[in-house]
């Protein structure tokens, strides 16, 4: 019952983490850019990243840590046990709006799914798994993913893929968002990715995350019989950044088919 333990520490680490969150909302933030102006980076993100390095050191020694500020192990390879975690993932919605982040934690072994959580800090939605055992939002276990038909998804996308940019010409996906039902952008990959385990919307779909953004999600969706793929179909790299597509399992196979085979993605 070892995942047992580790998850149950994990979980009481990422409640406290969030009740520290929620305390810094009447602090001042000190916010930087990192890659470019958009890019934010509070102390608190920083902060909540050390916090959980300092209890998994304590707790478990010889565990590593990949997380997004870099505070933690730099890794080349995902053997032993690894936690990938974010400390904020949306954190630009932390910034503008105090909600709409969440706190994004997974447990690897090497390279395996063991443990995902998801914070909702203010909504109190835990989202958590451990591989085999079914997927859960609080006390509920989430249902079996059922299919859906293209003209009745409601899928997560943000509008910048939508756009002309550097990764994708502005036209490949446009057909695809013609054919659902409806999109939504809520900048939290990882709410999104929790939004899709539990039915909320049918697929999740970007050009670029990183192994923090996702880590956690895999778990989940997993347990629910969702399906995720980089969007040409590929398995997803744990150690390198992905455009990720993350669905119900039929509305998956088709839209790959009908909509995302041409791409270069
Ligand atoms: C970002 C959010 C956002 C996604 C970006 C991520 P961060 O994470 O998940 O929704 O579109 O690609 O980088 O920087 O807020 O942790
Ligand atoms: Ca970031
Ligand atoms: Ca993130
Ligand atoms: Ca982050």
């Amino acid at each position: 019952m070892y995942w047992v333990e580790i998850d149950n520490y994990a979980k009481q680490w990422i409640k406290e983490a969030g009740t520290r969150i929620k305390k810094s909302f009447d602090q001042t933030l000190t916010i930087e850019t990192k890659s470019n102006a958009n890019d934010l980076v509070t102390d608190m993100d920083k902060d909540t990243e050390q916090f959980f390095i300092s209890k998994i050191n304590e707790t478990f020694p010889e565990h590593k840590i990949l997380g997004e500020e870099g505070l933690g192990d730099e890794l080349e390879e995902l053997k032993g046990i690894v936690w990938i975690i974010d400390p904020i993932d949306g954190t630009m919605n932390f910034v503008h709006q105090q909600r709409n982040f969440a706190i994004s934690v997974g447990v690897y072994e090497d390279g395996v799914g063991k443990i995902g959580l998801i914070y909702d800090v203010v909504h109190d939605e835990l989202y958590h798994a451990i591989e085999g055992n079914g997927a859960y939002m609080n006390d509920l276990r989430l249902k079996p993913l059922k299919e859906v038909p293209i003209e009745e998804a409601v899928i997560g996308l943000n509008s910048t893929w939508v756009i002309k940019n550097k990764r994708i010409d502005s036209n490949l996906l446009a057909p695809l968002v013609k054919a659902v039902r409806g999109t939504r952008s809520y900048g939290s990959a990882a709410m999104e990715m929790a939004y899709v385990t539990a039915g909320r919307l049918d697929a999740y779909i970007t050009l670029r995350l990183s192994p923090w953004d996702f880590a956690a999600g895999l778990v989940l969706i997993k347990e629910v019989g969702g399906v995720a793929t980089t969007l040409n179909g590929k398995p997803i790299n744990l150690l390198e950044q992905n455009s990720v597509f993350i669905s119900k399992p039929g509305f998956h196979q088709a839209v790959l088919k009908e909509f995302l085979n041409n791409g270069e993605w």
